[in-house]
């Protein structure tokens, strides 16, 4: 569906300032730290920008002149119930547990976590019956999330070390899936949503915010590893990601919410879409 950028490249230079999965600045200007050795693939890529994110997620959270995830996505009450660091780690293009509706006692498994944001507003939604599995690839961001969990003493929540193609959770096991503004991160959302399948059970649900476009972005646009890393490069034409989601199994897909990412825009960057997303687990 879209193009891998890496290791065909010459510079990483030019990463855009303002490149950033949820908006102006949400992911931070850390591309630009991205050096070519690290290019060698995408999960060294990913880790290196958003391990960057995670180190510099204290500082970030006390930058007023930044609009961040939390500004744009969730209440006062939502970003002040976690420390600064936790909250300046998040790096999303939408709320999904805002309106996931978790039950009381569900089993909720969070793709590409981070900070672990999502996975701390479902874990009080779940209650102490429920449990909360986060899986993320940059174990800086693990360190941050479960240095949070100790902070707020948080016992219904574990976070795992793995990748979303291939996610660390047995079949038929998870009552709701969520994802913010990660598998656009992903050259094989085909293996992404397929794993979800399997994991989910039977009944079980997804509301996942994810970037996607309405039409394709620029041949510069896809080959750029700095657009990617901020989740724009890999972000799917919402027609085929629909199709996609429909012909890997799911029913009763719905398009919970759909915004411009970058209303401001005038260029290429007005295609962009934030885009949260809820499809059901056929039961038989
Ligand atoms: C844009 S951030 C979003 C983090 C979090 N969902 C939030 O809303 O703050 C993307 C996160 O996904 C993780 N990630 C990216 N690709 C991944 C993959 N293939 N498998 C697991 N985690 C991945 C990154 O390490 C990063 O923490």
């Amino acid at each position: 569906m879209e193009k891998n950028p890496f290791g065909t490249l010459a510079a990483a230079g030019n990463a855009s300032e303002d490149a950033a999965c949820c908006g102006d600045d949400c992911c931070g200007d850390v591309s630009a730290e991205i050096t070519h050795g690290q290019l060698e693939s995408i999960s060294a890529a990913v880790q290196a920008q958003y391990g960057s994110l995670a180190e510099n997620a204290t500082e970030r959270a006390a930058d007023t002149s930044r609009v961040k995830a939390t500004d744009k996505f969730y209440s006062d009450d939502q970003r002040n119930a976690l420390p600064d660091a936790a909250a300046g780690a998040s790096a999303g293009c939408g709320n999904p547990v805002g309106i996931a509706d978790a039950k009381l006692g569900e089993t909720v498994l969070d793709l590409g976590s981070g900070g672990g944001i999502d996975c701390f507003l479902a874990a009080k939604e779940v209650g102490p019956e429920g449990h909360v599995i986060g899986i993320d690839l940059t174990p800086r961001m693990l360190e941050l999330a479960v240095e949070t969990a100790a902070k707020l003493q948080t016992e219904n929540v574990v976070f795992k070390l793995g990748h979303i193609e291939l996610i660390p959770q047995a079949d038929n096991t998870v009552d709701l899936v969520i994802s913010n503004c990660v598998i656009a991160l992903s050259e094989q959302k085909d293996r992404v949503f397929s794993e979800i399948l399997r994991i989910l059970k039977p009944g079980g649900r997804f509301v996942i915010s994810d970037m996607v476009t309405d039409k394709p972005l620029p041949a510069e646009v896809q080959s750029s590893p700095a657009e990617w890393v901020s989740c724009v490069a890999g972000a799917a034409v919402m027609s085929e990601y629909l199709e996609l989601v429909e012909e890997t199994g799911f029913t009763g897909i719905e398009v919970l919410k759909e915004e411009r990412s970058r209303p401001d825009a005038t260029d290429w960057q007005t295609t962009l879409i934030n885009l949260t997303l809820r499809a059901v687990k056929p039961l038989g």
